[in-house]
């Protein structure tokens, strides 16, 4: 919890059985209303349909969304079920996990490590393999607020005080499971005391960055002006930003950043008008088995998403839309990739796999 609310927490229902609730993002910034998942289906439809969303966010919440898995999975082989049949169960939510979004890579990351943690587990037997699921998920949610800890206190050096900065959609402690990656570097630079001014982009359109971004730093008192995306190159072109922050949603061995909508613009720009452009993310975003940005599936979501904004028309219809929700910023573009383990910088193909080598 950083800004007096938590998006996710892992709690007992009153009849005693876990549920994992949720902050519905979907409703934000109009009301703060929860949803709360007693199933491992329930967990896996708040992802599909954004209830919540950003990477690491995502990856907690399958972790999470796994343990209910384990319990329904050894429920239904009931007492004495083989070990077969309660693998078997849990497999099958495990690929329901795996269907809800493609793009972002920590939610494939934390579905492994809950897979490897049960078959670790499993010869122990049901109960222990729930409660050893149950402290791994834990685990997942613990440390992604003490890496992204560890990514601003990294990435806040390189901001100035003084600076303006760009960032786009949302990265804060709704998108992770508190702290925030790019927001963690520009909550840091606040701690240090640095005199920082956000722009935020409204990031169409979804409106990540209007909804939940301007959202959560008005609460935390850093100053943030909202703009529209297409606002952005007349915003560095007045000299108002000094730096871009952003995060990933998956980064190919070769540096190129997936990341929302919109991101590639914004790099492209930075890049026009000499400004640094870095991308902050744990190194559970980082997919070294991709080789290219390219390789990456994007998430296509539905039309209405860009013909209604809150229900309402805002194109004529029957028109064609895309609706691509991440886009590729080539390595070349990048000044820097933020992680817990340090600043990579280019050529990204080297300093990418020096991140896991080194030791922690
Ligand atoms: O579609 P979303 O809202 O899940 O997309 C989120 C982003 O693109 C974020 O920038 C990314 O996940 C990093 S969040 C720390």
């Amino acid at each position: 919890m950083i800004s007096g609310f938590r998006a996710m927490e892992w709690a007992g229902s009153s009849d005693g059985r876990p549920l994992l609730r949720l902050i519905d993002q979907r409703k934000l910034p109009a009301r703060v209303e929860y949803v709360e998942c007693r199933t491992s289906s329930e967990v896996a439809e708040a992802i599909r349909n954004m209830v919540v969303r950003g990477a690491p966010a995502i990856g907690a919440a399958a972790a999470f969304g796994l343990v209910l898995g384990a319990m329904e999975a050894a429920a239904e082989a009931g007492t004495g079920g083989s070990l077969e049949a309660i693998r078997e169960g849990f497999e099958a939510r495990c690929r329901t996990m795996a269907g809800t979004r493609p793009t972002a890579v920590n939610l494939f990351w934390a579905i492994e490590r809950m897979r490897s943690r049960f078959e670790a587990l499993l010869p122990l037997g049901a109960q222990a393999m729930v409660d050893g699921l149950e402290s791994e998920a834990r685990a997942i949610a613990d440390e992604d607020v003490s890496v992204n800890r560890r990514i601003g206190e990294i990435g806040a050096a390189v901001v100035r005080d003084g600076d303006g900065i760009l960032t786009h959609c949302n990265t804060g402690s709704l998108a992770t499971v508190g702290y925030g990656t790019a927001l963690g570097v520009i909550r840091a630079a606040r701690e240090q005391g640095k005199q920082i001014r956000v722009y935020a982009s409204e990031t169409r359109p979804f409106l990540q960055g209007a909804r939940l971004t301007a959202w959560e730093l008005l609460q935390d008192g850093i100053p943030v002006t909202l703009i529209t995306d297409s606002m952005a190159a007349d915003a560095m072109k007045r000299g108002l930003v000094q730096i871009v922050v952003v995060g990933a949603d998956r980064i190919a061995a070769n540096g190129d950043v997936v990341n929302k909508i919109g991101t590639y613009a914004a790099a492209v720009l930075a890049r026009v008008h000499r400004i640094p452009f870095y991308v902050a993310a744990p190194l559970s975003t980082i997919d070294l088995k991709v080789a290219r940005g390219a390789d990456v599936p994007i998430e296509e979501r539905p039309a209405s998403e860009v013909t209604h904004i809150f229900g309402v028309p805002v194109a004529p219809e029957g028109v064609e839309v895309l609706n691509p929700a991440f886009d590729v910023t080539p390595a070349e573009l990048v000044t820097g990739i933020i992680t817990e383990r340090g600043i990579a910088r280019p050529p990204y193909h080297l300093s990418l796999p020096a991140l896991f080598r080194d030791g922690p």
